[in-house]
């Protein structure tokens, strides 16, 4: 008796459970949300596919004729256009996407020799990475290994870092917090080829950026200058931020993306326990909007006026639904956080009317405010997370 009592107790407990999940997940306009992405994308590609053979031909914002701007391969953005249209195929089921997808994934094939800067790994992962998880390619294993091996070279062993941009005159060896999204490609590649040495590097990255990147608050700085021979930090700038000791918007929501994937990949407790402060940072902050639509950097004055970042809001959705997944009934908290992201970005607020914001999905982002560029605008990796963050809500609810 008293076991089916407790039985039937648990079972209560599961169907609650499930029904207020079940109404929750209602409120977002998941199919709809999609179809108005389809449609919003079809036209873009429509309207840019005549520049493919162009040496800028990849949708990055919009121009002040309202018109896109468009970028080439070496672009820290190039490889967003291809995955955003492996999500539409991977949203939608529907073949059409694929030739499309392929066709600007493989545009980027010359980037797996190039070491220029840290962003190899957005770039090949968003695209090569999104079209491994469709088609199964030896061709397509060989450019993830290659860019790992074009990535490792930037590796300082001493430090223990990846350098993110070149020297200049006022950093010797910077590292940006975004770094950590350019790891997924090194685990990738020691999955492809066995090789231990690019799995090595992701995580002495992580850990020199745990020790080094974070305040006591759990916020982090932007841009860290190594001494590459003892690894000393120099500075602690930013680049994109208000301030050098302000927390910049997307600055946050990488770090938190970077250390979910470091979890994923690695299980080691620590990585899990830092992207959990990093949600509850973003997640409690007094400054940020009931919309819960971050402003360009978390100590920017809270006004009217004060740009907001959708950018860091997609990216913050997506990396909170794969953080959840991995905690639980105590991941739920972080799943309805992400929830009532997904329903500000869904909304006319953010989401663009049919054919209007240059066929970019999202409103109101933000490339950098220091520099005077790209000030509430569409961005093509605001779509593209924005889009990865409705697959995976969707995986969650099945
Ligand atoms: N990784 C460059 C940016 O977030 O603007």
């Amino acid at each position: 008796m008293k076991t089916l009592i407790k039985f039937s107790s648990l079972l209560f407990i599961v169907i609650l459970n499930q029904a207020c999940k079940e109404n929750h997940s209602e409120t977002l306009p998941y199919d709809d949300i999609v179809q108005k992405s389809a449609k919003q994308y079809a036209k873009m590609h429509q309207t840019i596919y005549p520049e493919i053979n162009n040496k800028k031909f990849i949708p990055r914002t919009i121009n002040d004729k309202g018109q896109p701007t468009l970028v080439g391969i070496y672009d820290w953005t190039s490889g967003f256009y291809a995955g955003s249209l492996w999500y539409l195929n991977f949203l939608t089921a529907d073949s059409k996407w694929e030739k499309p997808a392929l066709e600007y994934t493989k545009k980027l094939d010359s980037i797996q020799y190039w070491g220029g800067n840290h962003d190899v790994g957005f770039i090949i992962e968003c695209s090569y990475g999104n079209a491994l998880k469709k088609t199964v390619s030896k061709a397509f294993d060989s450019v993830i290994v290659q860019t790992a091996k074009s990535l490792a070279t930037r590796f300082h062993p001493k430090a223990g870092i990846i350098q993110s941009w070149n020297a200049s005159k006022k950093w010797n060896c910077p590292v940006i917090i975004d770094n950590m999204m350019n790891l997924e490609l090194l685990f990738h590649a020691t999955k492809i080829s066995g090789d231990s040495t690019y799995y090595d590097i992701a995580v002495s990255h992580a850990d020199k950026t745990l020790e080094n990147h974070f305040r006591p608050d759990n916020s982090s700085y932007h841009v860290l200058n190594y001494d590459v021979e003892t690894g000393d930090i120099l500075n602690r700038n930013t680049h994109q931020g208000l301030a050098d000791d302000s927390a910049w918007a997307r600055g946050q929501a990488w770090g938190l993306y970077g250390f979910t994937v470091c979890y994923r990949e690695t299980k080691k407790p620590n990585y899990l326990k830092q992207a959990i402060k990093i949600a509850d940072y973003i997640k409690n902050h007094p400054n940020l909007p009931n919309d819960k639509i971050p402003y360009w950097d978390y100590n920017a004055s809270a006004t009217n006026e004060t740009p907001r970042d959708a950018s860091a809001a997609a990216i913050t959705a997506s990396a909170l639904y794969e953080l959840s997944s991995f905690m639980g009934v105590e991941g739920e908290k972080y799943e309805n956080f992400a929830d009532k992201i997904m329903l500000s970005l869904s909304s006319p607020n953010y989401f663009a009317d049919k054919a209007t914001n240059a066929n970019f999905l999202l409103k109101h982002s933000v490339g950098s405010i220091p520099h005077g560029v790209e000030i509430d605008v569409p961005l093509n990796y605001a779509d593209y997370y924005f889009l990865e963050a409705l697959y995976r809500h969707k995986n969650i609810n099945q």
